[in-house]
């Protein structure tokens, strides 16, 4: 980004400020995206095949959903802007174990790195919607493109369209399915879609968009 003062103030650095602020201080069961039992992304990946298949967790956070992913076979790579939450995320849930890959930074990073390497299943959950610049989401959506290889999958749950407009004090954007396609371009298939309704632990219904995408051509 150039160093404009609005610039400064959603930079990459401070954008790791906060969510590593986040991770240290707060009890994961109070944070707004916590989820105890992960069976709404499980069912939803559905029949995608997990065994064997290079899994990359965006903005995985403290997620469980890495463990269970793991157990089933699933070579887990493991992204987020904070290491905070990485490091404490692989101490609790043993990822060693599974020989998780690390992809440490900032997907909408219009530098080349973090550099992804190539997956057969991206998953995102609340992760996209915080990325707010056009620059750093045709970043974002470059990375997804480089990364997912021919006959894998995307999968997206984003704050869908009249839902949240801000999360952990930062703005977001929502998403439809036909916002995700549109910004995947005609190399990915929407598989299937549907809206979900996430409850904070605050008590806050937030509708979801959840989406699926199969790549079906590499141009
Ligand atoms: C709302 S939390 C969701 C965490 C996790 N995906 C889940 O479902 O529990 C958003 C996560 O994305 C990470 N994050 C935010 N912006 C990011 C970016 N540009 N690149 C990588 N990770 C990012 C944050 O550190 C945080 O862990």
């Amino acid at each position: 980004m150039s160093g404009a003062p609005q610039d400064q103030e959603n930079s990459t650095d401070r954008s790791v400020e906060h969510w590593d602020r986040v991770y240290a201080t707060k009890a994961e069961s109070t944070l707004g995206w916590y989820e105890a039992d992960f069976s709404t992304t499980l069912n939803f990946l559905g029949e995608v095949p997990i065994a064997g298949k290079r899994i990359f967790l965006a903005g995985v956070g403290l997620s469980g959903v890495a463990r269970k992913l793991a157990e089933r076979g699933g070579k887990v790579i493991l992204n987020d802007l904070s290491r905070v939450a990485i490091e404490k995320l692989i101490a609790r849930d043993h990822l060693d174990d599974f020989a998780a890959e690390l992809a440490v930074g900032d997907l909408g990073s219009i530098d080349e790195e973090p550099r992804i390497a190539t997956c057969d299943v991206w998953l995102d959950r609340a992760v996209l919607h915080f990325i707010y610049e056009d620059a750093n989401l045709a970043a974002y959506f470059k990375r997804v493109r480089a990364s997912v290889a021919l006959g894998g999958y995307a999968m997206f749950a984003e704050f869908a369209p009249g839902g949240a407009t801000k999360c952990s004090n930062l703005p977001t954007k929502q998403y439809s399915p036909a916002d995700l396609a549109e910004r995947l371009g005609s190399d990915f298939s929407l598989v299937r879609a549907q809206e979900t309704e996430y409850v904070t632990p605050g008590g806050n219904v937030r509708p979801y968009t959840f989406a699926l995408f199969h790549r079906v051509r590499v141009t």
